[in-house]
């Protein structure tokens, strides 16, 4: 112990940086120059020293309300001073049936039960173990294979690498699953580049699917999971009729579809899921992010009727699914994903981001002929803008663009490698997409 400090020798200064280990960060540039939050409310983040910094991104794709809106934060309050914390093993607290029933209605068809999980990446393993148990228990043991798609982002679970597509993301990590395949990613700058919306070319794609099944044989595959909408490796939308084919080609196999809207889910895409969008109802759909507008953790997944029904037999005192989580339907985030439904529904945020995406559209693909651009593609409240990575160095122009749309242009945005996202709350006024389109173009420039 120092005397004079009364600090234990050794202990860290106040504000050290190192012992903070942050996730899908380079550390050493990060804390060479920090990108420090403080405070945030509706469209804007605060540094410390209380610089406004417009957030092009709803935080990490999740805060689809806005920050820090009041009617989220009281009811956090409320509830923390009402019930901390309740197990779901065993107990209940009402809101978790209330808050399970609201997003039950949101999800087309008879996608009518939700399970809990805290993050999407639990979503992801949730879902893939259901899909395993659901033809275990019903005789179809041999059912294992998993089947995701090149470019696919399922979080960081050993399930949702096993099946996402992102190399980086896998090499290091060992064997993985076993029994793993992967569809082909649906995106070809050559004939799909400036797309807005769907694209016209790929839909064939999702033929691949009966290919991967034939070599396997249909016996031996239990599932399919892909994104609707690949956020995370820069934003491809499906090709139009390409999710109605995967729904078809499971369907006559007798494979479970399952779409990951951890980030397509909540209005991104105009609707409450992108299923709705597209008018395909998956077997299981996974959400995150967007469901507590991002201010308390939780994910979970739904799942159609007839796969939950499989569940519901034997005697009544024995668990159905040996699988939860210590804080799956925590209070907090239960009170927190109540109130951010009710926001999105008395804001009609839904339908606000379906009427925004034309005037979003025009106003990211205006910025086409900057230097470096190699395709722009926007759909919903999404934009993803491809620059040409510098000779040498992949990924350097885009942390670039990152440091210098936060320290220099005051936003944030998102980058993967090279490719520059903006996916802003749907509370994004005309004037504040115009004023991101024109920050994009600010920081383009200075990248070049
Ligand atoms: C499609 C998709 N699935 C899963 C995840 C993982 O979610 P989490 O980071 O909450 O584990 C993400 C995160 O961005 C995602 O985009």
């Amino acid at each position: 112990m120092d005397a004079a400090s009364g600090l234990h020798s050794g202990a860290p200064a106040p504000n050290d940086l190192e012992a903070f280990w942050m996730p899908f960060t380079p550390n050493r540039a990060f804390k060479k120059t920090p990108r420090m939050i403080a405070r945030a409310k509706d469209m804007h983040y605060y540094t410390p020293e209380g610089r406004a910094i417009i957030d092009a991104v709803a935080g990490l794709w999740c805060c689809n309300a806005g920050h820090q809106r009041d009617e989220i934060v009281k009811a956090i309050q409320d509830q923390a001073a009402e019930l901390d914390y309740s197990p779901p093993f065993q107990f209940a607290h009402p809101r978790a049936f209330q808050l399970a029933t609201r997003i039950a209605a949101l999800a087309p068809g008879d996608l009518d039960h939700v399970f809990f999980t805290n993050s999407g990446s639990e979503a992801v393993d949730t879902a893939l173990k259901i899909a395993l148990a659901y033809h275990n228990i019903r005789g179809n043991g041999a059912r294992q294979r998993l089947i995701g798609r090149e470019r696919g982002y399922h979080g960081v679970g050993f399930g949702g690498i096993s099946v996402g597509g992102i190399v980086s993301n896998r090499k290091l990590f060992g064997g993985l699953l076993n029994g793993v395949d992967h569809l082909p990613a649906t995106y070809d700058r050559s004939k799909q580049a400036f797309c807005r919306g769907e694209p016209d070319w790929g839909a064939h794609l999702a033929d691949e699917l009966e290919r991967i099944i034939a070599l396997h044989d249909a016996s031996t595959v239990a599932a399919v999971i892909v994104e609707p909408m690949a956020g995370s490796t820069g934003v491809l939308a499906p090709p139009k009729g390409y999710l109605e084919r995967l729904r078809a080609i499971c369907d006559k196999h007798g494979v479970l579809l399952i779409f990951d809207e951890v980030i397509s889910g909540f209005g991104r895409l105009g609707f409450a899921f992108a299923a709705e969008r597209y008018g395909v109802t998956p077997d299981m759909i996974c959400f995150a992010k967007g469901v507590t507008s991002g201010a308390v953790p939780m994910g979970g997944v739904l799942v159609r009727e007839g796969v939950h029904e499989a569940f519901m037999r034997g005697p009544d005192h024995v668990i159905e699914l040996f699988h939860g989580y210590t804080y799956s339907a925590h209070p907090l985030a239960c009170a927190a994903g109540l109130a951010a439904l009710d926001l999105y529904e008395r804001e009609d945020l839904f339908g606000r981001a379906r009427r925004m995406e034309s005037m979003f559209g025009d106003a990211f693909q205006a910025l086409r002929d900057l230097p470096n651009v190699l395709d722009i593609r926007t759909i919903g409240l999404v934009a993803a803008v491809d620059l040409a990575p510098i000779d040498g160095s992949p990924g350097l122009r885009g942390y670039r663009a990152l440091e210098h749309a936060f320290h220099e242009a005051g936003m944030m945005l998102r980058v993967t490698a090279d490719t520059l996202v903006a996916t802003p709350p749907l509370i994004v006024s005309e004037a504040q997409v115009g004023e991101l389109a024109d920050k994009f173009g600010k920081v383009i420039r200075a990248v070049a």
